[in-house]
């Protein structure tokens, strides 16, 4: 019997039989990760503390950020971790750059903020968390506005990817990626970049397929990783609309998760990987990450089931992303590009 089998809580899952996304480099990155905003609520000793359990169980891949305002409790966790069995090159870590940090000087001390916190000397993935700059307080509601919102303006992204591409130079990442992006914006970005985004981060569930935007980060070499995969029930009051719907009571989910006899959330979660997207569901819940977990290395679902699903869309965006909005009398699509071109300033 070797050491992991001692000491690995019951059900636990290989870390070896976790399916994996080849990115373009050819690194390969674990096809769940945990998610790590604790939503406001979540205490940040409580969300540690599940990524030093939800290691235990079998997670390698850890979706971060410095403004989720954990990562210095994260990293204590990833050095019980590593102090343990698990070696870094192990470990997928992401973080991401926040909006307030896109001019050149505060991206490299940005990131190197991050890797203290987080105790780490690289990091595998660093995103631009968003790709309108702007300083919002934490948890503020979701009519504020602030004087610093700004636009996506192309040559100034393309200023902040520029020190993105320099954190690859200087070994400090891995890997860079943007998230919230749309299709045109993208465009520019590929037409643009001397180190192509490796993945996009986007919000991806039942309810919210995005499958342009899907198919456009795939047929560009990109790996969609997908936020919210289950649907977020625990998001924040400024981030939920009356129009809402929720993917874990869609009745094709139920049904599916009736004859399998699990949670809806576990559903969800194998739908996404088994879509080709790497799904980051958030639990502090032992019970809750490790049936997802074991949901991903189980029993696919079925032809049948999938096609089912990709049916059950109904364009609901959860994440809205209201307070970026740079000026009054504007509505959150604008942050979307609905017509296909960049909103105008
Ligand atoms: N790039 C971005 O802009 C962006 C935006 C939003 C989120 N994210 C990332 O994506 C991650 C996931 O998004 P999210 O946290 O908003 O939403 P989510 O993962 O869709 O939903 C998390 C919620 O689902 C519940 N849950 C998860 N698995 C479950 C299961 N098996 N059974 C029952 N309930 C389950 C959790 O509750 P319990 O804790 O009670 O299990 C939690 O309240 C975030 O944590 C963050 O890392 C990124």
């Amino acid at each position: 019997m070797n050491a992991r089998e001692v000491s690995a809580p019951k059900g636990s899952v290989d870390p070896a039989s976790v399916p994996q996304r080849a990115l373009y480099t050819e690194a390969l990155m674990p096809a769940i990760g945990l998610g790590t905003f604790g939503s406001d609520h979540v205490p940040v000793r409580e969300v540690a503390a599940a990524v030093e359990g939800a290691t235990a169980v079998g997670y390698r891949h850890f979706d971060c950020a410095s403004v989720y305002g954990n990562e210095a409790e994260i990293g204590c966790a990833l050095q019980r971790v590593m102090q343990g069995q698990v070696k870094r090159q192990q470990l997928w870590i992401t973080s991401k750059l926040w909006n307030d940090k896109h001019a050149e000087n505060h991206v490299i001390p940005s990131c190197k903020k991050s890797l203290a916190d987080l105790r780490l000397n690289y990091l595998d993935l660093y995103l631009v968390h968003w790709p309108f700059p702007n300083f919002h307080p934490p948890g503020c509601d979701v009519t504020s506005r602030s004087s610093d919102a700004r636009p996506y303006i192309h040559a100034n992204f393309m200023k902040t990817w520029q020190k993105m591409e320099e954190l690859v130079d200087l070994g400090l990442v891995r890997h860079i990626g943007t998230s919230n992006m749309t299709i045109p914006k993208l465009e520019l970005l590929l037409r643009d970049a001397r180190i192509k985004p490796a993945v996009n981060e986007m919000e991806l569930h039942p309810h919210f397929q995005q499958p342009k935007l899907f198919e456009f980060v795939r047929a560009h070499g990109m790996v969609p990783v997908g936020y919210c995969p289950v649907g977020s029930p625990g998001r924040p009051e400024r981030d939920r609309t009356s129009e809402d719907t929720a993917p874990t009571q869609d009745p094709v989910v139920l049904r599916i998760a009736d004859r399998l006899g699990v949670h809806p959330a576990v559903v969800c979660v194998k739908w996404a990987v088994q879509r080709g997207q790497v799904p980051i569901p958030f639990s502090t819940k032992p019970s809750h990450y490790l049936s997802n977990l074991q949901g991903v290395v189980g029993e696919p679902l079925t032809q049948e089931d999938m096609r089912a699903i990709s049916t059950a869309d109904r364009n609901c965006r959860l994440i809205k992303g209201q307070v970026f909005l740079w000026k009054e009398g504007q509505s959150w699509e604008d942050l979307w590009d609905p017509n296909g071109e960049i909103s105008p300033p």
